[in-house]
């Protein structure tokens, strides 16, 4: 670990009033969940990010992306938050005003570590939702559930979907709204366990970066914005983000 640079950000950190934190994948990695990329290993790695996770990929066969989501979902419900998730959480508890929290991730550990007010990029894999709008302009019901299938509704046939934002999809206009809005007023941007390739969130960095917040990544591995960074800490979120922040 690179102890004066840790502690310079610490210095950071301590003094400043908006603090925006970024976090990807990497941040639940030691939870037990696996990265998206490496969630595409083993059993799944014969199919390509966007036959599991696009819109397209689903209606081509829904049956195969909603294995996939349930076997995930599993992964989550039995994940437990990390020395990261608590740091953050007793951070936030500490420093209401101060800290806001943007998350790519569609786990529920930071909620479960007990930050309550999370902006969420990617949407809740744990959530169900309609795939179309009720053709009937009603609301669908589910049927009854068929053996790994997605439920369906009973009357027109709709189809469930997990609640999170596929490739080619729009993010919550409002999450991301809220996210540029906090990386802007923010005078310490920390950008934790993303690869940064998945835009628009790996362009928050950038626009923390021109309205004046100092940006720290914490990463084991180089990332797509590195170059965004004013500090670079290469470590993993379990050891980091305690380090950075317990005492503050
Ligand atoms: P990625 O899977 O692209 O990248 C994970 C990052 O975490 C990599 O840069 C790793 O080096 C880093 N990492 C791994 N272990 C770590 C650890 N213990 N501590 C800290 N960092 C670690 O995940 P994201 O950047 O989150 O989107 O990907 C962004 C989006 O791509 C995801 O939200 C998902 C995917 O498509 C949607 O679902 C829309």
């Amino acid at each position: 670990m690179d102890e004066p640079a840790l502690q310079a950000v610490r210095a950071r950190l301590a003094d400043a009033r908006k603090v925006c934190v970024l976090t990807g994948a990497g941040m639940s990695a030691e939870s037990g969940i696996p990265t998206f990329r490496d969630a595409l290993t083993g059993l799944w790695s014969r199919f390509d990010p966007m036959q599991l996770a696009s819109e397209e990929g689903f209606r081509a066969d829904p049956r195969l992306v909603w294995d996939w989501y349930a076997e995930r979902r599993l992964g989550v419900r039995a994940a437990q938050p990390n020395a990261g998730h608590m740091a953050l959480a007793t951070f936030a508890a500490r420093h209401p005003t101060r800290l806001t929290l943007v998350t790519q991730n569609v786990d529920d550990l930071h909620q479960r570590a007990g930050i309550v007010e999370t902006i969420r990029l990617h949407g809740d894999i744990l959530q169900d939702c309609w795939l179309n709008a009720c053709p009937r302009g009603r609301h669908c019901e589910p049927g009854a559930a068929a053996p790994a299938q997605p439920p369906r509704c009973s009357e027109c046939g709709n189809l469930v979907r997990p609640g999170v934002v596929w490739f080619g999809e729009m993010l919550p206009p409002a999450a991301l709204d809220a996210a540029q809005h906090a990386a802007r007023e923010s005078e310490v941007m920390l950008v934790i366990g993303t690869s940064g390739a998945v835009w628009p969130a790996a362009g928050l960095a950038q626009l923390a970066r021109r309205a004046g917040a100092y940006v720290v990544i914490v990463n084991p591995e180089p990332s797509e914005i590195d170059a965004q960074a004013h500090a670079v800490l290469r470590g993993s979120a379990a050891t980091l983000v305690p380090a950075l922040l317990d005492g503050l």
